[in-house]
């Protein structure tokens, strides 16, 4: 059975398997990220507070697990394929090249979205979830609440933002570099790579100006703005990046 041969070789079934793997919980967990952002909360806006608090104790719940989990085999299984894919000992060689310079980009971004949904969706969300069930049992509102959900809805829209040049990085790496015979000015494609990340991780994390900044308001309001911010960014890391700065 050729899915048992040659098991652990470079690019055989342990390699494949993980991939497969890495993918069907990457789409789970996307799949989730986008749900939430174009269709749970656009609706929740529109119930009224007792249904909107029976949603999110029953429904955003449990997505929410799935959603957690998912990122966290996405990211556990993305480790394992890069392991794989360096073969051992020419880690560095495939690091500094071309697919290692697409692949380091999609992480820079998958790993962030990671750091985002436990560090940030999920520890906040963790306080309205709570909330809402102790004012079903006749609790008092607690006045931290609003603020927590606000700060995981604006990393929640950074993690859509980020995902469109995330996926399109992840999926470069294997079937878009080859375009590319060799590359150079990667200190500079990375200073603007580095920038871009870390002003907008910062602006959602409300780091500049504050978690109602103008850019915060444009790119995170309305998920429409935020679709399109994603694909601004991605235009950016790819038109000036690597159609400009990247070719040796
Ligand atoms: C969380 C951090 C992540 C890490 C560390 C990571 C790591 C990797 C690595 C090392 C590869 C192999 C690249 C290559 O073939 O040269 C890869 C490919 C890929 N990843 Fe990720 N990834 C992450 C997140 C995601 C997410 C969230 C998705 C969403 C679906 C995703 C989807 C993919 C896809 C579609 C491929 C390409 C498979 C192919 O072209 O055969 N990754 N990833």
């Amino acid at each position: 059975m050729e899915i048992f041969e040659n098991f652990a070789d470079p690019s055989g079934p342990l390699s494949f398997l993980t991939r497969f793997a890495h993918v069907l919980a990457g789409v789970t967990w996307i799949g989730l990220l986008y749900f939430f952002n174009f269709v749970q909360v656009p609706a929740y806006a529109e119930l009224s507070d007792g249904a909107r608090s029976e949603a999110l104790r029953k429904l955003t719940f449990r997505a929410l697990w799935w959603f957690r989990y998912a990122a966290l085999l996405t990211f556990l299984f993305g480790l394992l394929l890069l392991t794989l894919q360096g073969d051992g000992e020419n880690m560095d060689v495939y690091l500094s090249g071309i697919g290692g310079t697409a692949i380091l980009t999609g992480m820079l971004f998958g790993i962030t979205m990671f750091l985002n949904v436990w560090g940030v969706i999920w520890r906040n969300q963790k306080i309205v979830i709570g909330n809402a069930e102790n004012v079903a049992n006749g609790g008092e509102a607690n006045p931290e609440a609003p603020a927590a959900a606000k700060r995981a809805a604006r990393a929640s829209r950074c993690n859509t933002l980020f995902s469109i040049t995330m996926l399109f990085f992840m999926v470069f790496a294997a079937h878009g570099a080859v375009w590319f015979d060799a590359i150079g000015g990667t200190a500079v494609y990375w200073l603007l790579v580095l920038v871009l990340w870390a002003f907008i991780e910062a602006s959602a994390l409300g780091l500049i100006g504050g978690i109602d900044s103008a850019f915060n308001k444009a790119a995170f309001d309305k998920h429409t703005n935020t679709i399109w911010f994603g694909f601004g960014l991605l235009a950016i890391i790819y038109f000036v990046g690597w159609e400009l700065l990247l070719p040796a």
